[in-house]
């Protein structure tokens, strides 16, 4: 099979012919429908995360059930499954307090299979690393069994492959990491396909005014036609953002969102806040970043900075519910696909994403 390999983090990735083997007890082999192209698969395709190597790409991805190992009881052939990139181990403490996300004992630590094994290598028996255990860049991937997640019928696959990163990413952030209240002004600082789930998700949680940001005035427009009620086209000075959203709120937004993982955004979020607002930080940065904020009056107007990964996702409870919500017409993520491509494409991929253009690329393997 086929699959896009990064030999190391900060090279340029290729089309590799691979060899797959069968699932072994508690796997499963997914044949890939649809995978998206995150900006977590760059930060590690620019080196700016350091991750293991060789290893098969991508993290957002939906495929058919093509084989089922021993021990595997809740999927069988045949079915769709959004993969999440943080399977569960359901032993640690964080599991068993129901907060997967948190996970220590994930083999997605490992970009391996619970066994710490590989059933991907090269036709010299070298064997791969699978980004985040899933490894979505490819016509097919052997994945943890805890990792798959069945979706409703007639979810579209590439609606399935969102849900397993962004969408969960970003409605979490709102819905679970935030519970923002109906009525509440939220901002949302970064407007791709992260930021504009954010803005989905502020639109399900009632919020009053969504004010969307973003330094590409086209994907401001986007967040208009998701449901964002103002923007801001961000110019590039570094207090610009909060000043303007201060300007428009009076005192600032309650909940100010950071999608991007830059300091300079994360520090603009925090210092936009109105006293007892909240900034929550779901871009991530690369290794080593820090960002800074005034602290007396951070303390004394009681603001708040949340971490938000994953959006606190439970995805075996989720990733179905955000399925039926886009079923019943409240959460249109199919609106993110903006350009289909194919795994030959990605580096082109690349390219356009670090331009800040299309939103949402999805990959179709087939
Ligand atoms: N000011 C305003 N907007 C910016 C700036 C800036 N300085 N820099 C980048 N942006 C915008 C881009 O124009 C783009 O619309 O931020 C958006 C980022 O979107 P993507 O590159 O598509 O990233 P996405 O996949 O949404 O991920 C965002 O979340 O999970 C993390 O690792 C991921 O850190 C990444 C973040
Ligand atoms: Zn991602």
């Amino acid at each position: 099979m086929r699959a896009v390999v990064l030999d190391r983090p900060g090279t340029v990735s290729r089309i590799e012919e691979l060899v797959l083997d069968d699932p072994g007890p508690g796997e499963i082999r997914v044949r890939m429908a649809a995978s998206g192209v995150c900006h977590s698969d760059l930060h590690v395709r620019d080196g700016e995360w350091q991750r293991p190597g060789p290893i098969v790409l991508g993290h957002e991805g939906a495929g058919i059930v093509e084989a089922v190992g021993a021990g595997v009881e809740h999927l069988r052939e045949g079915q769709l499954v959004a993969l999440s990139w943080y399977a569960p181990c359901h032993a640690c403490s964080a599991c068993r307090n129901g907060r997967e996300w948190l996970c220590s004992g994930s083999p997605s630590l490992r970009h391996g299979l619970t066994d710490g094994t590989s059933r991907v290598h090269r036709s010299n028996g070298q064997a791969l690393y699978s980004y985040l255990s899933i490894g979505t860049l490819a016509e097919a991937s052997v994945v943890p069994g805890a990792a798959a997640v069945p979706m409703p019928d007639g979810t579209p696959p590439e609606v399935a492959a969102l849900i397993g990163c962004c969408v969960a990413t970003g409605v979490g952030a709102v819905t679970k990491t935030a519970e923002v209240a109906a009525g509440s002004t939220v901002a949302v600082i970064g407007l791709g396909g992260v930021g504009l789930s954010v803005v989905m998700g502020a639109v399900l949680a009632g919020a009053g005014r969504i004010i969307a940001v973003d330094q590409v005035q086209a994907k401001t427009e986007r967040a208009i036609e998701l449901g964002a009620t103002e923007t801001i086209v961000a110019d590039g000075h570094p207090t610009a953002i909060a000043d303007a959203l201060r300007e428009r709120t009076g005192d600032g937004p309650e909940f100010v969102f950071e999608a991007i993982g830059l300091p300079v955004t994360v520090g603009q979020a925090i210092a936009a806040l109105p006293p007892g607002g909240t900034a929550v930080l779901v871009g991530m940065t690369a290794y080593g970043q820090r960002a800074s904020f005034e602290v007396y009056p951070f303390v004394d107007g009681g603001r708040r900075i949340l971490g938000s990964n994953y959006g606190s996702a439970v995805a075996a409870v989720d990733f179905p519910r955000y399925a039926e919500l886009h079923l019943a017409g409240r959460l249109p993520i199919d609106r993110l696909v903006d350009r289909r491509i194919r795994l030959d494409q990605l580096e082109d991929a690349f390219d356009r994403m670090r331009a800040g253009e299309f939103v949402r690329q999805v990959v179709l393997p087939g």
